[in-house]
């Protein structure tokens, strides 16, 4: 049965919930779910904005004909052809035989590319600033390349000051009742899955979410509604601010972030006592975490939020530990900037991870590395402590 929300007048959420997905995009872990937010608006010519993943079935379509309520649908938009948006867009035109589908060209390359030329005649392709008006509605249309694909745009709804936001200040998480980040402890519940959404979706894309945020700047907004997570109605300003910090590379706390990776435990020793030893130091703010154990998105993640990164990691085949080499490149194709680097290492007769942390972190922009690498042989000894409080001294004054 139908699951239709109202937003305000004559705009409703039709979308889903997913909380049977184990991995976004098959990769990235999202026990709290994920919802897939579609939205309706109803004036003279009604529109739909974006359809969703194919996990919905027929609920989307149930949630569609309730709200049209027989009336027609007019225009389908389409923000972003990501198939967890985009997957039901035939269904659609096959359903509402009228609908014109409005996006840019190359989301209709896209669109064609994933359903053939079937409704070719019956797409309108729009260009940066082009309008559609609707009734007392009209819609204005920003482009967004590269937030998170090159076919993305947003809609800007001119009377009510509407930003239909694509991908673009989303989050993971699926919804739980309330619609409205003011109506949930945002800040305590969702920015960590708003933060590690963003950066591992499109955190490589910073110099683009700035063009967006520039564009978006010029804009009064009293309603953002993004393809994932809540709407936004207050307090704009607070997620817009992460947004720019996150797209600039700039951090978000001078803590520090520990990411390590241990065969039989020696190294985690190691992870374990710097841990004690810098918040002894004075640092409060700390994140401390286990490739083996954690998926490393959370850890690009706080990567973006802490200054300072401290890599810990054996030796493996004469050569790094796979999972930390892994996470960094991952970090490395996110372009993560402005971090001041700590490494440590261990090998049992010859050390080698150090050195390839170190020529990976190297290659990334703006970014400090400490000389020198902190090195155990098997296990930390009490004779290497001193230099370890001059390491991190070091590390966290820098
Ligand atoms: Fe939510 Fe890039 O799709």
């Amino acid at each position: 049965m139908y699951n239709v929300r109202k937003i305000k007048e004559n705009l409703y959420w039709v979308g889903a919930n997913d909380r049977n997905l184990a991995n976004f995009e098959r990769i990235i872990p999202i026990p709290r779910g994920v919802s897939y937010n579609s939205y309706i608006l109803l004036d003279e010519k009604n529109v739909l904005f974006d359809t969703m993943d194919a996990s919905a079935g027929d609920l989307f379509f149930e949630n569609i004909a309730h709200v049209l309520n027989g009336k027609p649908l007019d225009y389908l938009v389409v923000h972003h052809v990501e198939p967890d948006h985009a997957s039901n867009i035939h269904r659609v035109m096959e359903a509402y035989p009228e609908a014109v589908l409005v996006c840019t060209a190359k989301a209709s390359q896209m669109i064609k590319q994933f359903f053939g030329n079937g409704f070719e005649s019956r797409m309108m392709a729009v260009k940066e600033g082009d309008t559609l008006l609707l009734g007392k509605h009209n819609l204005t249309f920003v482009l967004a390349p590269m937030v998170h694909w090159p076919e993305v745009m947003v809609s800007y709804e001119t009377t009510e000051k509407i930003l239909f936001s694509a991908d673009a200040f989303g989050t993971f998480g699926a919804l739980y009742g309330p619609m409205f980040a003011d109506e949930m402890n945002f800040d305590r519940d969702w920015l960590d899955d708003a933060r590690r959404y963003y950066t591992n979706i499109v955190g490589k894309y910073g110099t683009q979410v700035q063009m967006l945020l520039n564009k978006a700047a010029g804009l009064e907004i009293s309603l953002l509604c993004p393809l994932h997570g809540p709407m936004w109605r207050e307090n704009l300003g607070y997620f817009i601010d992460k947004y720019q910090k996150w797209s600039t590379y700039t951090p978000e706390s001078e803590g520090v972030l520990i990411v390590y990776a241990s065969m039989y435990g020696h190294t985690e020793n190691m992870a374990e006592i710097f841990a004690s030893k810098i918040n002894e130091a004075g640092v409060k703010e700390l994140a401390v975490y286990n490739l083996s154990h954690t998926d490393c998105s959370y850890m690009i993640a706080d990567a973006f939020k802490y200054s300072r990164i401290l890599l810990v990691a054996p030796t493996y085949n004469n050569g790094l530990n796979p999972l930390m080499e892994n996470f960094l490149h991952e970090l490395a194709a996110r372009f993560i900037q402005k971090r001041t680097f700590a490494i440590a290492e261990n090998g049992t007769w010859m050390p080698a991870s150090g050195k390839i942390m170190r020529s990976i972190v190297e290659e990334m922009k703006n970014c400090t590395v400490l000389e020198p690498t902190f090195t155990i042989k098997s296990a930390l000894h009490p004779e290497q402590l001193s230099d370890m409080d001059t390491f991190i001294n070091q590390f966290i004054h820098n």
